[in-house]
This record gives structure tokens, C-alpha cells and sequence, in this order.
């Protein structure tokens, strides 16, 4: 058939066009508002930024979408963190969120504070450092005066002193890296190293108990917090809570001590830490037992985090359970132990690990039901809550956030791609979060701004803005278990940093970006 030409042409062309714009404006006319009801769902979507924030948030924004469009192929939040780090660390949106205050962390763990080479540049470099190697290619230390009794931990080498051992080897650098890589998950191919979830849970918790003969002798105790304090203050970082399992704190000469004194160390090197950086509001303990213990270990671990909350009501904030929620006790089988105190009306605020899994129906999913009806101030991770619309609601109306840590989540093998976390949606929502890092020491990585970063540029998406990040550093203050007068207090330290924050990055700001 030939086709129509000259003013027949045109005509129908006209016709067409008109047809189309009719019928189809309908389908468009809500576009608009419909797209803003969605922003004012999204977290922070409620905020109204100053004219200053409004700056620097546009400034954010092109620079978000800068570094998009040059990560062809190669855009962090999709990567492995062990692979996307380098690329992190030349971002300048990282150097920006490493810059911004970021109000509390709320989620993580007691040996994972600190980068680990203090650990081995420091540590392991004080006097009476004994070392022995097990049959599995891991080590394990102890520190000790006289030379430690023959008695070594299961399938271990005799001890060794550790400073006799480095005159011999032949390579100190390799062999400290070595150390190192005993104590994080960190390794060029981590998706070849560690194959599956079960595999790299069991590398996990050797690192965890290499670095706690280390860190649970007394010195290093509590130089390791004061560090780690520092390191996250370094971050712009106001305020912590950390999940401490408080095992047994040792003297050279073998004495050991109880978990008050764990308690009370916290409590002391965190205010001379204030004393020594004022714009630092001080740490809080959530005390942890394994949930791979027995039945009777953890009834056990129930009373006495209700004696420490009663001796420490100010340091201790509460109890949650560790460790691998796939194959540990669930919240149902402990039932009956976890509703102890409410049985004998003591209130122990319970801070629950639940639903990091990627499965569903499980007794790990269920844990997130659970832990709400267990009334937990906050649920550790949540991964499965959007599986679940009723516990979902109820997380809303108790207003129970859900602690988010994305590269904890990642490394650990339950999401790959970061765009498809499933705080995705919760963030969509609006629904309560807060922004934690888990295990930064363990994962290379240091601080909160990492984990920001993969908010900000994974999992919030482009449409992720200042508001959102000014939301998160609000909601990790509110959801903390500060008192209201100390509450009142860090709002207030914050709210001055972040202005400082806005008036350095808003007005002068490199030309170039
Ligand atoms: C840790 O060790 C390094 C290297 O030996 C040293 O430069 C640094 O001052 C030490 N840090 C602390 C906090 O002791
Ligand atoms: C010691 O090693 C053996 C053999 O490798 C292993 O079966 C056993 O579980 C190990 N014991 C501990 C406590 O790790
Ligand atoms: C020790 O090993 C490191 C890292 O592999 C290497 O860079 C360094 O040159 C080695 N030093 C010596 C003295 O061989
Ligand atoms: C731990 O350190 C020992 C001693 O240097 C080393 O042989 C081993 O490979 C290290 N383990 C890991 C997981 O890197
Ligand atoms: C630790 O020992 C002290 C002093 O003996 C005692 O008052 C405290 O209750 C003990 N703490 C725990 C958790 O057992
Ligand atoms: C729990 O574990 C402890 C320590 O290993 C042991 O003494 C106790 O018998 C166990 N209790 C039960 C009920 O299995
Ligand atoms: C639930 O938790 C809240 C806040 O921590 C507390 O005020 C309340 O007493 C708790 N209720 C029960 C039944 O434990
Ligand atoms: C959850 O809450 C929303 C809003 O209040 C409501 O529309 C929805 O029906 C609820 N869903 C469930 C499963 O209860
Ligand atoms: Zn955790």
C-alpha cells in the first residue's frame, strides 16, 4: 500500500497527535501530585529544609547523580563492599556524609568497635602477648605472667611468646597482615571465599573469638574502647549502644572479673571519654547472650541482665540475643524465659536480633513477629518484616524502627545488589529506621558513613535526599534508650553540629563540582 502524502499526510498526523493528546491527558493530569503524596510518604519526605539545607541538598543531589552516571558497571551499592570500599573512598558524597553528624548508633557489637589493626599493631605488641595456632588456620592469644598454663583452647598449638615468634619469622609485614586477616571477613574474592551463609557465619565468629582474647584482657579492654569510642567520634558520631556479650575480663596474673566489672569499665572510660571530648554524649550497654546457648544458660543470662539493669540503670540499657538466627534458639522456644521479668514485673527492655534471614516461615522470620509481641524497644536488622503486613503495621503503631545494616547484611550473604535491600521499601514508607553498622571493624569498614553512603546512594535511590539523611540522624536519636533529659541534651549537640555542618558545605563548596 502506498502511503499518503502531502496535505493528506499532514492532516492525519494532526488528527493522530489530537487523538492522543485527548485521550491520554486524563491518564496525566494526577502525575504531578501523585508523585509529591509519594515524596511526602518517603522518609524525612515531611521535613522542610532550610534555604541553607535546600542548598546543599541541591548540591547533593547533582553530585548523587555525577557519580551515577560515571559508575558504568561499576556502581558501589551494587558491588561487594570488599570491592566497592576503594571506590567509596573517592567519592565525594562519602567525604560529605563522613563529614555530616549522624546523631546515635544504635546496633553494634562490642568486639567490632575498632579497626582491627589497632588490634594487631597495638595489642598484640604489649608485653606478655602469648599466641598459639590451631589445626583450623586460625590463632588464638593470651596475655599472661608467668608463662600461661599448659592448658591451650581446643585443637591449639602450644603457647608461643609472641615477641620470641616475630624475631623468627622471616617477614613481619606479612606475618601482621596475616594476623590481621584473622580477625575480619575482608578478602579479594569474597564471593569465591565464602560460599555459603553457614560457611562464613562459623569465619565470623573465629574473628569474633580471636579478637575477645585480645580485647577481654583488662589493658587492652579498655584501651580497645576508648579507641573505639574515638573512632566513631572521628566519624561524627554523638552517641553509641553496643550489644556486649561481657565475658570474662582477665589480669595478666590470671585473676578475672565479673560482668559488673565489665559494666562499670564501660561506664568509666566512657566518661573520661566525654570529660575529654564534651561534644560526645556518652555509650550505653545492651547486654547479650549467644542464642546457641542451652535453655539454661540463657534463663541464666535473663536474671542477670535484670541485675545488671538494677545496679546500672543508667549504663545498661537493656538484652538482646547474637549469633546465627538460622540455626539459634528463636523467641518462641524462649518464651517462657523471656517473659520472666514481665512474670515477676521488672521491665527489661529487650533490643532483639530478628528476621535476619532470607528465609521465610521460618522460626528466624517469626522472630520478628515475636520480638514485637515481646515488646522490643527496637528489632536488630528485620530483613523479613515487609514479608510480613500485619507485624509491619504493628512495628508502626508500636513505633518500633528497624535497625538497617546494609553492609553487615550484605557481607553476610542475605542481599547482593544493595538497590534491593529490603529497607528499600521501608524507606518508601516512611516506616521508622535507623541506620547502624553492625560490625564495621569485621567488614573493613569504620564508623557509620559507609552504611550511610549505601543508603543514601543504594537503597534510597535517586530520590534519597538531605531530608532523608536528616531523618535518619533524628530517628537514631529518638529510638536511642537515652532518658528524656539526656535525649534533650544530644538533640541539642546535634542540631549545633548540623548547622555548622550545612553552613560548611551549603556556601563554599569546590567550583568544580
Ligand atoms: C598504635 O601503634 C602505632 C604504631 O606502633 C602507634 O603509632 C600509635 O600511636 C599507637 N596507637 C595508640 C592509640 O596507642
Ligand atoms: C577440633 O578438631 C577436630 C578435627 O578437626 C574437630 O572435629 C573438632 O570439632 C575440633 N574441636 C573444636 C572444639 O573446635
Ligand atoms: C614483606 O612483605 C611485604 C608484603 O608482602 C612486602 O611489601 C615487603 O617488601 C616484604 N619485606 C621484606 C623485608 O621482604
Ligand atoms: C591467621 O594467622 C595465621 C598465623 O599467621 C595464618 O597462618 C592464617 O592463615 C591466618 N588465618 C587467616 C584466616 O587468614
Ligand atoms: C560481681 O561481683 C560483685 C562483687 O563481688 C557483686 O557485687 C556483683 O553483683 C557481681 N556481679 C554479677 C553480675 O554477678
Ligand atoms: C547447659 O550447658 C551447661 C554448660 O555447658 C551444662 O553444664 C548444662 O548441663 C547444660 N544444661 C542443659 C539443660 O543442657
Ligand atoms: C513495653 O516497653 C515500654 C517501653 O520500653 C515500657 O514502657 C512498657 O512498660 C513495656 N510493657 C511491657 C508489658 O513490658
Ligand atoms: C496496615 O495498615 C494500613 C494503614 O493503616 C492499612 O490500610 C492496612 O489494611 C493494614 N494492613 C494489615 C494487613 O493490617
Ligand atoms: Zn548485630
Amino acid at each position: 500500500m502506498k502511503s499518503p502524502a502531502g496535505p493528506t499526510r499532514w492532516l492525519l498526523l494532526l488528527v493522530t497527535s489530537l487523538v492522543t493528546f485527548c485521550l491520554s491527558f486524563p491518564l496525566w493530569k494526577d502525575r504531578d501530585f501523585l508523585m509529591e503524596e509519594e515524596d511526602a510518604h518517603r522518609t524525612g519526605g515531611n521535613l522542610v529544609l532550610g534555604n541553607w539545607e535546600q542548598k546543599l541538598n541541591e548540591k547533593l543531589i547533582t553530585l548523587k547523580e555525577k557519580e551515577v552516571a560515571k559508575a558504568t558497571g561499576q556502581f558501589p551499592p551494587s558491588m561487594h563492599f570488599f570491592k566497592a570500599r576503594s571506590l567509596i573512598d573517592q567519592s565525594t558524597v562519602f567525604s560529605i556524609l563522613k563529614c555530616m553528624p549522624k546523631g546515635a548508633v544504635l546496633h553494634l557489637h562490642d568486639y567490632a568497635i575498632l579497626s582491627a589493626d589497632w588490634l594487631v599493631n597495638n595489642a598484640t605488641y604489649l608485653p606478655d602477648c602469648y599466641i598459639c595456632f590451631t589445626c583450623l588456620g586460625t590463632v588464638r592469644f593470651k596475655f599472661s605472667k608467668p608463662h600461661p598454663p599448659s592448658k591451650v583452647p581446643p585443637n591449639c598449638s602450644k603457647w608461643v611468646l609472641l615477641e620470641t615468634y616475630r624475631k623468627q619469622v622471616h617477614n613481619i609485614t606479612e606475618f601482621d597482615h596475616s594476623l590481621l586477616k584473622n580477625l575480619t571477613l575482608v578478602t579479594d574474592d569474597p564471593e569465591v571465599a565464602y560460599p555459603t551463609q553457614a560457611f562464613i557465619w562459623k569465619k565470623f565468629e573465629n574473628a569474633f573469638l580471636t579478637a575477645s582474647d585480645l580485647i577481654c584482657y583488662a589493658p587492652v579492654f579498655k584501651a580497645y574502647f576508648y579507641q573505639g569510642l574515638l573512632e566513631l567520634y572521628k566519624d561524627n558520631i554523638q552517641y553509641v549502644e553496643i550489644r556486649a556479650i561481657l565475658p570474662q575480663v582477665y589480669e595478666l596474673d590470671g585473676t578475672t572479673h565479673n560482668k559488673s566489672w565489665s559494666v562499670v569499665t564501660y561506664r568509666e572510660v566512657t566518661r573520661q571519654f566525654v570529660k575529654d571530648h564534651p561534644d560526645f554524649i556518652g555509650a550505653k550497654i545492651i547486654f547479650t547472650a549467644h542464642r546457641m546457648l542451652n535453655i539454661s544458660q540463657i534463663k541464666e543470662a535473663i536474671y542477670t541482665a535484670m541485675l545488671l539493669r538494677a545496679q546500672f540503670p543508667d549504663t545498661l540499657a537493656g538484652f538482646d540475643l547474637v549469633g546465627y538466627e538460622d540455626e539459634g534458639h528463636s523467641l518462641w522456644e524462649l518464651k517462657d524465659i523471656l517473659t520472666i521479668p514481665y512474670s515477676l514485673g521488672v521491665h527489661l527492655p529487650y533490643f532483639f536480633h530478628a528476621g535476619e534471614t532470607d528465609w521465610q516461615g521460618t522460626s528466624a522470620d517469626n522472630n520478628v513477629l515475636d520480638a514485637l509481641l515481646l515488646n522490643t524497644s527496637r528489632i536488630g536488622h528485620g530483613l523479613t518484616l515487609s514479608k510480613h503486613p500485619v507485624a509491619r503495621n504493628l512495628s508502626r503503631k508500636m513505633d518500633v524502627p528497624i535497625e538497617v545494616c546494609p553492609i553487615s547484611n550484605q557481607v553476610l550473604k542475605l542481599v547482593s545488589d544493595l538497590r534491593n535491600h529490603p529497607a528499600a521499601e521501608l524507606i518508601a514508607d516512611g516506616h521508622p529506621i535507623v541506620v547502624s553498622p553492625d560490625d564495621p571493624s569485621v567488614f573493613g569498614a569504620k564508623g557509620v558513613s559507609y552504611d550511610f553512603y549505601e543508603v543514601f546512594m543504594g537503597i534510597g535511590g535517586m530520590n534519597a535526599d538531605l531530608r532523608t539523611l536528616k531523618q535518619l540522624a533524628l530517628n537514631s536519636l529518638k529510638y536511642s534508650s537515652m532518658q528524656p533529659e539526656e535525649k534533650a541534651k544530644a538533640e541539642e549537640v546535634w542540631q549545633k553540629k548540623w548547622n555548622q555542618f550545612i553552613a560548611d558545605f551549603s556556601g563554599v563548596f569546590p567550583r568544580e563540582l
